[in-house]
């Protein structure tokens, strides 16, 4: 009853609607209207009331909600169905629970906080409630499994573009899939596939963005690596037009990668990546290599060029930027 509500209090910006007219329209009782205003009053919703005009809705707050999302998306598919959480373990482990039992391409999987948000390699996301983005999408590509880290790549080219088109900042792209600002973390991304040998039967596509996280928020451990939206522009950011933005960049970006293959992704990636002859440090289970990063290939892996002038490709794992020796 609360999206109706809100519908209606939406209509012609800056009007009344008046409890009469609500209460017919949703065929409940004055005071039901009035208990549900409260309620969306405790939830940020600033409305007005007037005894002789009724409501109006003043100002909405910054929720991930499907009724603050869906007035915003430009997209054709993607994020029309919202499965959105005040707080939950993970919202990957939601999706993929999700996909399992049949989700179709497309759905997202929002949440305001994360009790256990994972990063990769077994790492912890933190998840604070109401300041960053913590999103999963539904994607069922038929690609081969081998084909999965490319999903990957397409995905990080595509939250670069958004925060780049957002904010008008410059991100880069770390092998594999962090997006830094200023050489530090704003955003990182955790896909999971599900699949049999031959074929994929889905992807969870797991995206957080540290869009208004303060410095003091951020542990200890990670401040002088990890930055946020808010504190790259100065100012507070709206997560639900980001996230409109976002979904439009990533739904165009999949559309493209379907069409057209690998091509137009890496050479996205690479633009961004500017990865070419950087000499690196490379950590892949348990090994730390030393050396030049030579390029990506078309399945997404590293090709590094050791120290000892062998020829690796590394599949995963983390790479630190070395300065170049004079
Ligand atoms: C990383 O850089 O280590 C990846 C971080 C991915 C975090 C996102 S937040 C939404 C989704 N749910 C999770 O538990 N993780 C991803």
């Amino acid at each position: 009853m609360d999206d109706e509500i809100l519908r209606l209090l939406r209509g012609p910006s800056g009007s009344f609607r008046s409890g009469e007219e609500i209460s017919r329209r949703l065929r409940v009782s004055r005071t039901a209207v009035w208990k549900r205003i409260k309620n969306l009053r405790a939830s940020g919703y600033d409305i007005e009331a007037s005894s002789r005009r009724g409501y109006r809705l003043l100002r909405s707050p910054d929720l991930l909600t499907p009724t603050e999302i869906k007035p915003l998306l430009k997209t054709k598919w993607m994020g029309k169905t919202i499965h959105h959480f005040q707080t939950i373990a993970s919202t990957n482990t939601e999706a993929y629970q999700l996909a399992l039992r049949g989700a179709p391409e497309g759905e997202i999987v929002i949440a305001e906080s994360q009790e256990n948000g994972r990063g990769r390699l077994g790492r912890h996301w933190v998840s604070p409630p109401f300041l960053n983005l913590y999103l999963s999408v539904i994607l069922r590509p038929e690609l081969l499994p081998s084909q999965a880290s490319l999903m990957t790549l397409m995905a990080a080219v595509a939250v670069a573009e958004a925060i780049e088109r957002f904010s008008g900042l410059p991100p880069v792209i770390k092998w594999p899939n962090d997006i830094l600002l200023n050489n530090c973390k704003v955003a990182g991304l955790l896909n999971e596939i599900h699949s049999e040998t031959d074929r994929i039967h889905f992807v969870i596509l797991g995206i957080g963005v540290n869009l208004n996280m303060e410095k003091e928020r951020l542990p200890k451990e990670i401040r002088a690596m990890a930055t946020s939206l808010k504190m790259e522009a100065g100012k507070a950011v709206s997560r639900k037009e980001f996230l409109s933005c976002l979904l439009e960049s990533l739904e165009k970006w999949y559309t493209l990668f379907l069409r057209e293959g690998g091509a137009p992704v890496l050479a996205a990636w690479r633009e961004r990546a500017r990865i070419k002859g950087k000499p690196v440090k490379v950590t892949s289970f348990g090994e730390t290599l030393l050396g030049r990063a030579v390029d990506v290939d078309a399945e997404g892996r590293l090709i590094l060029e050791t120290e000892k002038g062998e020829r690796k490709r590394i599949v995963a794992g983390d790479i630190e930027y070395k300065k170049e020796r004079q």
